[in-house]
């Protein structure tokens, strides 16, 4: 029998077929059901791109105003996810408290069934609607404050920053804040988005299914890179000492985050968006020293290790747009989640559509035949 092969990080394996989304790593292109990434965030909000992904198609007027509505009326937590909030610790991450509370929610409603659509379909609307009002309720917990509840005049977008800040935003804020969740919507078969169809493969239902996927999503190496870059950014102390600190991290071979993708070999394309946000920004409300030393990293990097594919990915300016939106570091790959439930739910209806579970094979590499030595002979 010929030696199976094996692929570390399953890279270059297909393991599925997928409409939902296309990531093209050579020539910088991602696709939401055909459209281009840039585009949909020039025109839409996040409520139209979410149902373009879960339903298919981008919606007219009747179809996003009665998307919007059946998502405004699952906005609100019930009482009891409320109350679980407020027993984690003060010190619990904040995608902890996510990832429970979107396990925790299943027993809230009738029983989901993965085989079931419409208790599936429920499901989805509820934690696509429901998810930015965990974060925000956590946030003010921990903080001793009063929880914020939906104001269902707005969209999800300028109503998140709302429920988090206890005031309503600017209407540039709340647009900004909308393209960055436009941007987060969706990326192909990504760690955690294939998490949630290997969890929904067994037919866990779709709020298993979704806790998985936010556990994914947390790691250093997935979502969780966008808390790091601010943390590797504070730690050099200006723009001119830029070059060399990330000369230094390159020559002992460490990762500077928010650099290098598994797909793209050149920029990211959402990574492009954002740096143009966060010039704007910038330029009219005046730059931190920390934009200067991402920008002079840019730099350096494209000189160091661009020649060999790594180039800034999304990661690298969405957290420099979110804090000054005021976000605390913490909540960075929360909000990921809060947009990325569009694209997982649509692959983890696409995988229900024609559903094998996965069951890779691996290379087993221990001993054979050992015999069990009497306890005292160990
Ligand atoms: N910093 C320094 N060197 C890097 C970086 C980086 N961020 N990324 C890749 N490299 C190096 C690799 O060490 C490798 O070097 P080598 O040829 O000397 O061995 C070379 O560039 C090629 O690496 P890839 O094969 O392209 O990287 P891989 O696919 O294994 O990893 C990953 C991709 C995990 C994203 C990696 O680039 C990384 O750790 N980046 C930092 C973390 C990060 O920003 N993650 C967010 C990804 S986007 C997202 O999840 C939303």
């Amino acid at each position: 029998m010929s030696e199976p092969q094996f692929s570390p990080g399953l890279a270059g394996v297909v393991a599925g077929k997928s409409g939902v989304g296309l990531v093209n790593g050579t020539d910088g292109i991602l696709l939401y059901r055909g459209y281009r990434v840039e585009d949909l965030a020039e025109h839409c909000t996040f409520e139209e791109v979410a149902h373009l992904l879960l339903k298919g198609k981008l919606p007219n007027r009747e179809e996003l105003s009665a998307f919007d509505a059946e998502l405004k009326a699952r906005r609100a937590l019930p009482a009891g996810i409320l109350a679980l909030l407020r027993t984690l610790p003060t010190k619990t991450h904040p995608m902890a408290a996510l990832q429970s509370a979107v396990a925790a929610l299943s027993g809230f409603y009738p029983a989901p069934d993965a085989a079931d659509r419409a208790a599936s379909w429920e499901g989805i609307l509820r934690l696509t609607a429901s998810m930015p009002t965990i974060v925000a309720a956590f946030h003010r917990i921990r903080q001793g404050k009063d929880v914020v509840d939906p104001d269902l005049t707005q969209g999800m977008a300028g109503d998140f920053l709302t429920m988090l800040n206890g005031e309503k935003p600017t209407d540039k804020a709340a647009r900004l804040f909308d393209v960055c969740l436009v941007l987060h919507a969706e990326h192909g078969f990504n760690a955690s988005t294939f998490t949630g169809r290997v969890v929904g493969s067994s037919l866990a239902d779709i709020y298993a299914s979704m806790s998985a996927a936010v556990g994914s999503l947390s790691g250093p190496l997935h979502g969780g890179a966008n808390e790091e870059v601010l943390v590797q950014l504070k730690e050099i102390p200006n723009a001119e000492a830029a070059p060399a600190w990330f000369d230094h991290m390159i020559e002992t071979k460490q990762k500077v985050m928010g650099l290098g993708h598994r797909v793209y070999k050149v920029k990211d394309p959402r990574a492009g968006i954002l740096q143009r946000m966060a010039s704007d920004l910038f330029s009219t409300e005046g730059s931190t020293p920390l934009y200067d030393i991402a920008h002079a990293i840019e730099q350096r990097a494209a000189v160091k290790v661009g020649p060999k594919g790594v180039w800034p990915n999304v990661d690298f300016y969405s957290g420099l747009v979110y804090q000054k939106l005021g976000l605390t570091v913490d909540l960075f790959t929360p909000i990921f989640a809060i947009a990325r439930i569009a694209g997982w739910s649509a692959h983890w209806m696409e995988q229900m559509e024609d559903n094998r579970i996965y069951r890779p094979d691996c290379i087993y590499t221990g001993p054979n035949d050992l015999t069990v030595p009497a306890i005292d002979a160990r």
